[in-house]
């Protein structure tokens, strides 16, 4: 039998085509009266559950396309009272595309991206110049991204695209504390050397 899943945190759209009404979906917040920081490509959510619980203060936007690992952090965050949290289970270019609404990002994390590394599959990566052209729509002036991966062609192929976009600044890489390290992060570390970039979106 079908197992039936208590979907508290999820963001369900009526309208799938227009930017989400972010005041209905986090109402403590609301109408960017609060930071919102978006996890694109969250997975199990290590790091979204521990910057949550970290930052009360802030509203967390959860975006992958795997149910389960959402219905995962969807537990988690009930269990630790975390009323902070939401998810988006959606093609995360879809999501900050058409999902996300202009100038309400205060910040982006997107850890370990899927990398493609075959030739042919190139074009499945996240990173190009539409996927900027989103960021740069749906960030706040100022507002930051930031990127890490252990796949270090892909880093340099995604530092080379971001460095020629002059809207956007470098700034010093986000370092995660022991508890924010993602799930894969924690795969790879003194194993692999890990790529951290981060950029932010230049004011004015
Ligand atoms: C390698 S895992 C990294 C997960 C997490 N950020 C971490 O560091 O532990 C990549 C995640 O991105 C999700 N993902 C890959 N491509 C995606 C896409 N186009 N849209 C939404 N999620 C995607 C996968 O389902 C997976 O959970």
């Amino acid at each position: 039998m079908k197992k039936v899943f208590s979907e508290s945190l999820r963001i369900l759209p009526d309208d799938w085509l227009n930017p989400l009404p972010l005041a209905h979906w986090f109402p403590a917040g609301g109408a960017g009266q609060r930071p919102l920081e978006v996890d694109v490509g969250c997975g199990k959510g290590r790091f979204l559950l521990a910057r949550a619980a970290a930052h009360p203060d802030a509203d967390f936007l959860g975006v992958d396309r795997m149910i389960g690992r959402l219905h995962k952090i969807d537990r988690k965050a009930v269990r630790h009272g975390l009323t902070n949290i939401r998810w988006l289970r959606l093609d995360a270019y879809y999501a900050v595309t058409y999902m996300i609404p202009e100038n309400s990002v205060t910040t982006y994390y997107i850890f370990f991206p899927d990398p493609w590394p075959k030739k042919r599959h190139r074009e499945h990566r996240l990173f190009n110049a539409p996927f900027l052209d989103s960021l740069f729509r749906t960030l706040k002036a100022g507002g930051q991204v930031h990127f890490a991966t252990d796949h270090l062609p892909y880093f340099d192929d995604v530092v080379a695209v971001i460095k020629a976009d002059k809207r956007f600044a470098k700034i010093p890489p986000f370092e995660p504390a022991g508890e924010e390290r993602t799930d894969f992060e924690l795969l790879f570390l003194g194993k692999t050397p890990i790529g951290r970039y981060s950029f932010e979106k230049q004011r004015g």
